[in-house]
């Protein structure tokens, strides 16, 4: 099996390959040409390989680059093609919101798996987007890598910043063993949300160290709202962890004014990066392999 690393996600695509017993690992030669359009070009010898391809597609060139790369592996003449997309971008537009907006998530799916034998994310948005895909797509979670490093420290409650988040940190706080409970949120537009406590609160937060549990940190809104909140509820500690840190402009700097610890998964690169999700996409890539 040989490990391809787009430029989204290089570091990753390398722990994957060592998860694999030191497959093989290739980064890609990418270059843009006069008019700026792109251009890639894979190494080594590909034919009648399994190639797994890892490219997360935050930005609009990233998902175009694992476009190009899944066509010159199929170029290359790769037996079966997996791919690994750890941070699955427009997956938050997995309705149609208004009329005359498109389903963005479904229109990814559609075009990564194009030439892929299979697809395997890390926290999508929504697990229904799964249902998107003609071909087998599996979904990795973020959530064992978080809770391997959330072991280490000494927290006393978690919570999710909104009711969306329920399946997560419920899961969290399982392998935890730790009480938790989910906040009511309320998004204003895309920057600005408000948040207020549950009417029955399980228990206080007087005096606890709190941990918040997102799959996403974007512009840091959500965070930065929820730790106010919960300080002025008497909480003594918050840390943050997420799956996807995105961290846009100076979210990272505008939460740790307010956060003591910030975690994310090696979906995506951010200062934040701490725990890698390698092993838990390693494991399916096994699975499928086999079978
Ligand atoms: C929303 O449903 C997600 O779970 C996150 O809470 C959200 O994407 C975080 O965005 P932001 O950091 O911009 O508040």
């Amino acid at each position: 099996m040989h490990v391809i690393g787009g430029t989204a996600s290089t570091a990753l695509a390398e722990r994957i390959s060592r998860e694999l017993g030191n497959a093989p690992f290739g980064i890609p030669f990418t270059k843009r040409f006069p008019d700026d359009e792109m251009y890639v070009r894979v190494g080594g010898r590909l034919e009648g390989e399994d190639v797994v391809l890892v490219q997360s597609t935050r930005t609009d060139n990233d998902f175009l680059e694992l476009i190009l790369l899944e066509d010159a592996v199929r170029e290359a003449g790769a037996r079966r093609t997996f791919v690994v997309v750890p941070y699955f971008g427009y997956a938050r537009q997995d309705r149609r919101f208004f009329p005359g907006e498109p389903v963005s998530a479904r229109a990814l799916c559609r075009h990564v798996e194009l030439d892929a034998d299979a697809v395997v994310t890390v926290d999508l948005h929504s697990s229904q987007t799964l249902t998107q895909f003609t071909k087998p797509a599996f979904e990795a979670s973020g959530i064992p890598a978080i809770a391997r490093l959330l072991a280490e420290r000494s927290l006393d409650l978690l919570v999710s910043p909104d009711k969306g988040g329920v399946d997560r940190v419920r899961r969290m706080a399982q392998l935890l063993d730790k009480p938790w409970f989910a906040l009511e949120k309320r998004r204003i537009d895309s920057e600005h949300v408000e948040l207020s406590l549950p009417s029955s609160v399980p228990m206080s937060v007087e005096g606890k160290n709190v941990a918040l549990i997102d799959d996403v940190i974007s512009t840091g809104g959500t965070i930065v709202e929820a730790a106010k909140l919960l300080k002025k509820k008497g909480a003594v500690g918050i840390s943050a962890a997420c799956t996807h840190g995105l961290f846009l402009k100076d979210a990272f700097e505008r939460i740790k004014a307010v956060v003591g610890d910030v975690y994310s998964t090696d979906t995506l690169g951010n200062p934040a990066e701490k725990a890698s999700v390698a092993p838990d996409i390693a494991q399916i890539l096994q699975r499928l392999v086999v079978g």
